[in-house]
């Protein structure tokens, strides 16, 4: 009796002490030689997406012929810590956009070119290469003002129990952090390592293609890349990985 009252207390600590601040990275569940893969340029693959995305920073496209840098410049200035607050509520449309929204924001808005679509090479290396300015930063999202009710409507599908399975993000990524799942160990779920390199894919992929990898997984429907639903639900991500350092580009299984 008194041990299994004993056994709740330490449950109830251990949930109560879930705040931004113990919360685990998957890197730190990685192995060991994966985590120094990931922390050493030359080895980490998501390097290459990095560096394609850097050269068409400053490569001119659409009718006006701009490239990215002619308006921001250099980008190791221009776009440091800008991942580190995104998503974020676009002034002029009120819209919440995330990284890879904002980007093609830009190529339709400022230079009259075509998005480029969602998952394909170009807008993967070029997210990485703007999140990369951010790496070693602390994630601060915006939840407040318009952007508190895509906070509260991500929060909400975080917590609802969904697919076949009948679970919910938060039983995965805050009641069994650290329990092994298919050769994984399970982390709290942070945004900040994305786009990542997984193993599994052989390639990198966006934070929303890991996304639809967990809603398979529980056998619900995974939603478009870009929907409205994963952003709101990328927003609660990342304003509870508050405070977390990004990582971009992360090294997964
Ligand atoms: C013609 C000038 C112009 C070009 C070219 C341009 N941008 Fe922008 N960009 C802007 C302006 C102006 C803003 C401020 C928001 C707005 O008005 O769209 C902005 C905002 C941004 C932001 C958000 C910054 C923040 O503080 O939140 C990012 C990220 C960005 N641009 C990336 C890019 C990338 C990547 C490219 C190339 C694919 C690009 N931009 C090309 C003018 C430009
Ligand atoms: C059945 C358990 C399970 C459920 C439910 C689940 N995931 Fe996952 N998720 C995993 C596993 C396993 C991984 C890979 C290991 C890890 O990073 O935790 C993962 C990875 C992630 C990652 C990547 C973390 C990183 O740093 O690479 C994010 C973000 C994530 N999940 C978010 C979610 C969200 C949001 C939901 C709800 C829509 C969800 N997951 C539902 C098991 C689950």
């Amino acid at each position: 009796m008194r041990s299994a009252l004993l056994a709740l207390v330490v449950l109830m600590a251990g949930a109560i002490a879930a705040t931004a601040e113990t919360r685990t990275s998957a890197r730190e569940l990685l192995p060991p030689e994966l985590q120094a893969q990931q922390a050493d340029d030359d080895a980490n693959p998501g390097m290459l997406w990095v560096t394609s995305g850097q050269q068409l920073w400053s490569m001119p496209a659409g009718a006006n012929a701009k490239s990215c840098s002619e308006c921001h410049g250099d980008a190791t200035t221009s776009m440091r810590g800008i991942a580190a607050r995104y998503p974020a509520i676009d002034a002029k449309s009120g819209r919440l956009m995330n990284l890879e929204q904002r980007i093609n924001n830009c190529r339709t808005a400022n230079m009259a070119a075509a998005a480029l679509p969602y998952e394909g090479e170009d807008l993967l290396a070029l997210t990485a290469y703007v999140a990369h300015q951010s790496r070693g930063l602390p994630v601060s999202v915006r939840i407040d003002n318009a952007a508190a009710p895509h906070f509260e409507a991500g929060r909400r599908f975080y917590f609802e129990r969904q697919g076949q399975l009948n679970v919910s993000c938060s039983q995965c990524h805050d009641d069994n952090v650290g329990r092994r799942l298919r050769g994984d160990r399970i982390s709290s779920g942070l945004p900040t390592a994305w786009p990542a390199y997984r193993l599994d894919w052989q390639k990198m992929g966006s934070l929303h293609r890991r996304l639809r990898a967990c809603s398979l997984g529980v056998r619900a429907e995974q939603l478009d890349f870009g929907s409205p639903e994963y952003v709101n639900l990328e927003l609660y991500l990342a304003g509870r990985a508050d405070g977390h350092l990004v990582e971009t580009p992360g090294l997964r299984k």
